[in-house]
């Protein structure tokens, strides 16, 4: 049976994706340093599906690592998450974006082309956007991304369409996430970020369970609704889901195209904490802080070319995505090193 290769398969996006795809009868093949994630994953994915996938540790950007594997293993499709994926550290870190993100794709890329390996998902995010100065973002919108990380990714989709645009064999799709949030119902996987967290819902989880003390709400005198700012959140378990349908899409077209994986509703800061206290039962103390430089007040994703293209739209809302972050988060104190 030929197999997936899954590149960062041990982190968040990952390892959700790891299951939907064992859970679909798809031999998984996982490749991953380790860099941010913990090889427990392995473990826990195991318990989930009774299937441990084989693991290669090891960087995107080891190519002999990478001939290895591909000589292996017949591999239909790539779906490749490996990368980097901070905003504040790709500007303060630049040259290691590019590096792990940028010049590891292209390590990675060659050798799928040497091995006849033609079927990519990328790991592609809303950042690519930048500010567009409209909030409801289209596929077809110009790519303007305002730092490093935005940059990078950007740059590995420009490269994968050149790349198909030079043989007509590849076939990609470029999966640009929203705000991905939530975890597996099981609560055996889900979002563990090492040191306190940069981004929202984890940062709330942390509070709620005893780690942290508040949440500092960057800014409440934005033009939304409440004055916090609004973000299409969409459930990890919708996301894994949307590499399946991107998957059997490459079965049938050639190709390079961008996909917008998001709800097509935005949520406010204050929205998700209030929804996290009613699902957890926890108080979360909130402290209104400076605006944070570079965010956008709104945007969320226009879902309707996914949905018509791929035949995949969201079904989980905020109450199942604050519900599963939560029991994952509790029973899960401090993460995999609980
Ligand atoms: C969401 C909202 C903050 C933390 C980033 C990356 C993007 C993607 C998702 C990788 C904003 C507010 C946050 C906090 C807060 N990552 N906030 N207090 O900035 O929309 O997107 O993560 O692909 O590429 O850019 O996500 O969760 O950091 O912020 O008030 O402690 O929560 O101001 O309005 P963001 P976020």
């Amino acid at each position: 049976m030929n197999s997936i290769l899954v590149t960062g398969g041990t982190g968040y996006i990952g390892s959700h994706t790891v299951v939907a795809f064992q859970q679909a009868g798809f031999d998984v093949i996982v490749l991953d340093d380790l860099s941010n994630s913990s090889e427990q994953v392995l473990d826990r994915i195991e318990r989930i599906t009774g299937t441990r996938p084989r693991f290669y540790l090891g960087s995107i950007a080891n190519q002999a690592l990478l001939n290895s594997v591909f000589a292996s293993h017949p591999i239909d499709t790539v779906i490749h998450f490996a990368g980097f994926k901070a905003v504040g550290e790709s500007v303060q870190h630049p040259l290691r974006y590019y590096q792990n993100n940028v010049a590891g794709s292209m390590v990675l890329f060659d050798a799928m082309q040497k091995a006849g390996s033609k079927k990519l998902v990328f790991s592609s995010s809303a950042t690519v956007y930048g500010d567009p100065g409209v909030i409801a973002y289209t596929e077809d919108l110009p790519l303007r991304p305002v730092n490093p990380y935005g940059q990078s990714k950007r740059m590995v989709e420009d490269i994968a369409r050149d790349l198909q645009a030079s043989d007509s064999d590849w076939s990609v799709a470029l999966l640009r996430y929203f705000n991905p949030v939530g975890a597996h119902p099981s609560g055996l996987i889900g979002e563990d970020p090492r040191g306190i967290p940069n981004n929202l819902m984890p940062y709330i989880a942390k509070v709620a369970v005893g780690e942290l003390s508040e949440l500092n709400v960057f800014g409440d005198d934005y033009t939304t609704p409440d004055g916090t700012g609004v973000r299409d959140y969409i459930h990890v378990q919708d996301l894994a889901r949307g590499h399946l349908d991107a998957c059997r899409y490459l079965n049938e077209h050639k190709g390079c195209t961008a996909f917008n994986l998001g709800t097509g509703r935005g949520y406010s800061v204050m929205e998700a904490v209030d929804a996290f206290r009613k699902a957890s039962g926890q108080p979360i103390p909130v402290r209104i802080s400076p605006r944070r430089a570079g965010d956008l007040p709104e945007y969320y994703a226009v879902p309707d070319f996914t949905r018509k293209e791929l035949g995949w739209k969201a079904e989980l809302n905020l109450d199942d995505m604050v519900r599963d972050h939560w029991n994952w988060q509790k029973n899960n104190p401090k993460g995999y090193d609980s």
